[in-house]
This record gives C-alpha cells, structure tokens and sequence, in this order.
C-alpha cells in the first residue's frame, strides 16, 4: 500500500525549473481565448487532440514514493504538461490544514529520519475542526487563500484540499481533517475555503465523496445509508459546499456506499452529483481508491497515484485507466463519447481556476504574514468550555503558574497523515513515528512561552506531567494550574474511544486535587471524554491550533483575545451515547442507525444529554437575543432579530437558527438553518438577518425524486446552541418542490 512510502517523498525541489517549463509550455493559440467560457474553450481543445493525448491526461503519477515522475513536485500526483496543447502540468499537492510538505531534506532518495531541527518550508493552519468551529466563514476563506497562495508561490496548481465529511463517529483519526457534524455549518466553511484557494488560480478538490466516515477498513467498508437520509446530511455538505466553493474536482473515496465503491458508483458520481448536481468539474480517485476501467462509465474521470515504475495505481495495484482503459475504449465498453467527457471535464476546471492563464510564479513566502492568518483562525477557533466562577481570563497579579504536560514548554500538537504540515524551523520536539507512516509533530509555538509574555510578573513553572506526584506537588505551590491534554489523531488510524489517552485523566485528578484552580487546556482531533469536569474551574478546547498556536491560546487565557468558537460537534458523555458505542470493525457500517439524524439531531431525537452541546461555547462577554422577525415570501423564509452585548467586553458571537419540522409531520429533528458571527463593543447591538435554504425546511422525496416542503407551520428558535434557545417564532411556510 502506498501509505508506507509517504515519507520518501520529494519536497518542492526543482520549483523554479518547473515554473520555468510550465511558463514555456503555454502555447499562445490556447493562452489567450479569455472572451470565450471555460467551457468553449475546453470543448475547442479536446476536439482537436488525440486519443493518446487524451489519455495522457486521464492518470496522475505518484510523487510519494522513491522512483519520482521526473519533473512531478507536489507531494501526492502529478500529470505532465502537453506542450503542444499548452496544457499545464497538474501539481498535485494535499492540502488537509494547509500545503502537506516533507522535511526539506527528504529529496529523492534520501531517507529522512525526521530529528529536530528538520524543517518543513509551509504554513500549518489550526485543524479543520478548529476552522469550523470559528464558525467564520471569512476565517476559511483567509485561511484557503494562505494556503493557495503558499501553494502558488511554490509551484503548485493543484490541492487536494476541502475535506467535508460529516462527523458520524467522533472517533475518525481524521476527524481534525473534517468540519463537523452539521451540513450548513460545514458546508458553509468548505464552500469559503475551496473559494480562497481557487482565488490564487489553484484548484481545490473537494473529498472525500462520500460517507467515508471512518478510517478503520477504510478501503473495503461499505457505508449503508438509505437514499433519503444520506441526501439530508453528508450529501447535502456536498452539495452546499459545492454551489458555494465551485471546486474544481471531486475525489471520490476509498469506501463503498451500499454496496458499491466510491470510484465505482454511478449513483453517487453520475447520477447525483453530475446529474442532479449538475457538477462540471471532474472526479478524481483517492490514491488507489480505483477498480477498473469501467469506473470511467460510472463517473470515474481520472486516476491518481500510478507508479511511475509498474504502471498500477498504488493500493489498488491495477492501471485501471492505463492498458485497461484502453482496451475497454477498444472493445466499446467505454465509449468514446465518454473519453472526451472525461477529458473536457478536467481542462474546463484548470481554464476555470485560471490554470492555463495564470502559471504558479516562485516566490518566497510571506512567513510572518501566513503565520499571523493561522494565529487569527485559532483565536477564533479555541472554544471555551467551561469557565466556573471567572477562573479565566487570569488575573494580571496572578503570581505563580504551574503549566502541566502536552509538551507545552515547546509547542502545541498538530495531527498525522496526508495533512501534515512539517512546521517552518523544524517540529518543537523530536518527532516520533505513528502506527505506520504517520508522524507525530509538534508545531514549535509554546503556550508556556507565550504565557511567559503575557504574565512578565507571574513565575511560570513546567512540569512534564510524566509524573502526577510531581506535578501535583507544583499544583499546590502554585496559584494556578494549566494542565495541557493532547489526544493525538492521524489518516490511517481510529482511535478506540473517546478518553483522553496516556492516563492523563488521572494527572488532571491528581493535579485538582491539589489545586482547586485547575484549567484544562484540550489539543485533541475532536471530542474527547472528560471524567474529571466537575473538578476543573475551567475547559479550553484548543484542537490542534497550529503554526501560532500557543500564541493563541495564551492569548485567550489571559484574555488578550476574548473566546468566540462555538462546538462544530457534540462532546457526547461518554461512547453508549452514540449511534454506535463501539466503533464498527466489520466490513458493514449500518448508518441507518442514525440515518439523517447526525450529531447533535440524534442526541435531540433520542434525548440524550450530552457533555457539550453542537454550537456550544462560552465568552468573557455576555451576549442576548431580541426582536425576532419572521418573513416568508414563498419557499425562502427570512429570520431576524437583534443581538446585544450585555457584558463588560467587546467580543465575537455567532446566534444560532434552528428550524424544526411542523408538529405532525412527524419528521427529522431539528436542524441548524442559519448563523452569523457578529463582533460587539459592550452596548452594543447590531440585527441579523439570515435567509433559510430551502433545502433545509424540506424532507427528500426519494420517489418523487425532489426535494418536498410541506404546508405548515416550522418552529424558528434562536439560541447560543442547539440546545439553549433564546427567541422562539413560527414560520407558516407553504407546500413547494424544488429539484433534487
Ligand atoms: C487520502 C487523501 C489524500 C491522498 C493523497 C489518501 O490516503 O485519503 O485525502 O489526498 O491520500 O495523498
């Protein structure tokens, strides 16, 4: 499998050679059509090529392994330019938090060996998770433009970026890749990120399509979902992100669906997403997520990951699009008409991103300047859980802190696999090898460093949290005491619960029993269990927050920065609260257990209390909600009402409209319609106004193949999250469909 030669990959190395070729391949009868669509254009070029040109373009190579396509310099694929179309090459490069590199010194052939000091040379954003819970999509949109211009300046066109899939099983090791539980939210955020990056003419992919929820068997599960429910929660992040960030491709994942492979679904590709979609860019396969050349006819238009050397596409070892391909065109059974559409598809995204008309120009990177837009998104990713009797913010006078455990002294965790970022200067700490390819780093920004700034009069005291004596003993000593939990997540791995891993619930006891000023900082993939929150003054979950990281949380403990993020997911009690206690290990995962009611709408349905609510989190402000209006014209119901800062601070907050279904309709839970961040001096009050998608006031009519919105009449509750509501109204809102 191709996940164990990750680490022999090539860092950007030949950049500005390439940049030179890919300048001189840009023929001018194709460079300059800029009057005509991207569409026209596509369909002038492809007319004119070749069979064998054609599928030239329909396989990227593997970068990630030691025999290197020549010329290839993004860290997953790539596909040679055609100088004599003047198509650029593809630079394929992935893209989870930010551009995916290699320590500098891992060229070809040499093995790195990842000791302090090796540095990467990009700019690591707080995980997804952390994006959405910022709840901002101006933050992600800042966020992919950052990285797309890091990519930019590096030569490379394509990331492989955009993940979405719904959080169905908070124990996904690639739940930090992902935003969330909630379709509008997620898919509001993806749509804002896929739009940053593509504003620096790379294109964005969108992935892993679809109900690739899990990583355990993640290449031969098959996610069992009925039609109805999977249109209504992770098909729909799909679809919004989609309409809203046009990415240029779609990678379709490892899993099945129903039954039948990701690659290989004509229902999922063909039927939905290029029929009733109506998507015109192209599907690409996940690295050896291919089974054969008739995945072309299921809507299948390029296969990524080929070994330059055997000519199989990593994992799955065929060549599903190579001899294969060939002669399924030969013997009818992929049609040409089919090769064409194929290849259209893939041409009218690069001229749509502005691929052929605006060539990656090596430059060096704005460090400073990136690394400030990853510290903003933390700021406003870090949500404050609990903050019991104003522990937070510290106090200025405070005169002894003890800082307990995560590394803290030298950086903050960030997750492994196909998103990592090896940091600018190197990781804080040596890294250290995962269960298989992924490495565990730490991105070199201590809180404790930072701390140290902020709180010049404070002694600020370390300890490794190895021991829980030891650390119980500067607890009691201490004014305060931080003790920083890490839950270390990674692609390839789920994790087998929800505790906090390493006995560290046993150090937070032992730490609050000598102290009973304990804040507990999390830098976890996702939810986490919390045993010991009764004895805590105060939770901070910080998720992996990257390249400022500890400048951020420091920033929101001392109160520089007051907390705005809210819970993109439920912190359940504990696993018996979720669709499935234990995470399923069979080759079947029965999502119908759950079905559209994802997250926070299976805790409501079942009414279960969980440990944090979706949308849930706290500020040093206080925050109320009045007026409520409600209009319907038509299908489109308009919800505003005001928002006031109540407390003593400025600070961010972000109102929550829920939509529920009429009374005897008996139908889904209530889903989350609307939200918009708001910044307040105190005093002050500003009225937002948000315009529900239908979508989300209707049920899909699977039969009737629409989607079908009832008469009647819709509760409107605005709240600080879904389960704390302020305002309540009714929306009477006519019977109406709308296209599938
Ligand atoms: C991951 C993708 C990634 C690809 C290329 C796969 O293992 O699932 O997210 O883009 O590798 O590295």
């Amino acid at each position: 499998m191709k996940l164990a030669d990750r680490s022999l990959a090539l860092p950007r190395a030949r950049t500005a050679l390439f940049t030179a070729l890919s300048l001189l391949c840009i023929a001018p009868a194709f460079a300059a059509q800029t009057a005509l669509s991207p569409d026209q254009r596509a369909t002038k070029l492809e007319k004119r090529m070749s069979l064998k040109d054609m599928r030239h373009l329909l396989q990227s190579y593997n970068t990630m392994v030691a025999q290197q396509p020549p010329g290839g310099i993004g860290t997953a694929g790539y596909v040679s330019a055609l100088p004599k179309w003047g198509i650029p090459a593809q630079q394929q490069n992935d893209a989870g938090i930010g551009v995916h590199n290699y320590p500098l010194d891992a060229g070809p052939g040499k093995q790195p060996n990842h000791v302090r000091g090796e540095a990467g040379n990009t700019t690591p954003l707080p995980s997804l998770i952390g994006i959405a819970a910022t709840w901002n999509p101006q933050i992600a949109y800042d966020g992919g433009r950052m990285i797309g211009d890091e990519a930019f300046r590096q030569g490379i066109n394509v990331l492989l970026a955009g993940g979405i899939n719904l959080t169905r099983e908070p124990r996904d090791g690639r739940t930090f890749e992902y935003l969330g539980e909630d379709p509008l939210l997620a898919s509001r955020i993806d749509g804002a990120e896929i739009r940053g990056i593509q504003s620096q003419h790379v294109l964005s992919t969108i992935k892993h399509y679809a109900l690739n929820d899990q990583e355990t068997n993640r290449t031969t599960v098959s996610s069992n979902i009925d039609e109805r429910a999977m249109r209504e929660s992770d098909l729909l992040a799909f679809e919004m992100a989609i309409e809203d960030g046009h990415p240029g491709s779609v990678m379709c994942g490892y899993n099945k669906v129903n039954g039948i492979w990701d690659c290989s679904n004509h229902h999922l590709l063909v039927d939905i997403l290029k029929g009733d979609w109506k998507y015109p860019g192209w599907v690409m396969t996940d690295w050896g997520a291919d089974h054969g050349p008739l995945d072309a006819m299921a809507g299948t238009d390029q296969v990524s990951g080929i070994d330059l050397t055997t000519g199989l596409s990593i994992g799955s070892m065929s060549s599903s699009f190579g001899a294969p391909l060939t002669q399924a065109i030969a013997k009818g059974e992929v049609t040409h008409a089919r090769v064409e559409d194929m290849v259209h598809r893939i041409l009218r995204s690069m001229y749509a991103v502005g691929l052929f008309d605006h060539p990656p120009v090596t430059k060096p990177l704005d460090v400073e300047g990136d690394a400030s837009v990853s510290q903003h998104a933390a700021e406003q990713a870090i949500v404050l859980l609990k903050n019991q009797s104003h522990a937070l913010p510290l106090k200025s006078d405070i005169k002894t802190v003890a800082i307990i455990g995560g590394h803290a002294d030298a950086g903050v965790l960030s997750g492994g696999g196909s998103a990592q970022v090896w940091p600018i200067g190197g990781p804080a700490i040596p890294a250290v090898k995962g269960p298989d390819w992924q490495w565990k780093v730490y991105d070199p920004s201590s809180p404790m460093k930072a701390l140290q700034k902020l709180l010049p009069n404070a002694k600020v005291t370390y300890d490794d949290g190895s021991d829980p004596a030891k650390a119980s003993a500067l607890a009691k000593t201490s004014d305060v005491a931080i003790v920083f939990a890490t839950q270390w997540t990674c692609e390839g791995a789920d994790v087998p619960n929800l505790a906090l891993p390493d006995k560290q619930d046993a150090l937070i006891d032992a730490v609050t029993v000598a102290n009973a000023h304990t804040v507990v900082v999390l830098e976890s993939g996702g939810p986490v269990t919390m045993p010991w929150l009764s004895k805590v003054s105060a939770v901070v979950e910080a998720w992996y927050p990257g390249a400022r990281g500890g400048d951020a949380i420091a920033n929101v403990l001392t109160g520089k920065v007051n907390p705005s993020g809210r819970l993109p997911v439920t912190f359940p009690k504990d696993e018996q609260q979720l669709p499935r206690p234990q995470i399923t290990s069979a080759q079947e995962v029965d999502y119908n257990i759950d079905g559209a009611a994802v997250g926070y709408k299976w805790y409501d349905k079942k009414n279960l209390k969980p440990l944090f609510p979706f949308g849930f989190g706290l500020s040093y402000s206080r925050f109320d909600y009045s007026d409520l209006h409600i209009n319907t014209d038509g299908d489109h119901v308009t919800v505003s009402f005001k928002v006031s800062n109540t407390g003593d601070l400025e600070g961010m907050d972000t109102p929550q409209v829920y939509v529920g279904m009429p009374a005897d309709s008996g139908e889904a839970p209530r889903r989350l319609a609307g939200f918009q961040k708001v910044s307040l001096q105190p005093g002050q009050s500003r009225t937002v106004s948000v315009t529900i998608d239908p979508r989300l006031l209707a049920i899909f009519d699977v039969p009737g193949h629409r989607w079908q919105i009832a008469a009647g009449s819709y509760p409107i509750k605005v709240g600080h999250s879904s389960r704390d509501f302020v305002l309540n109204g009714d929306a009477e809102v006519a019977a109406a469909t709308l296209a599938p």
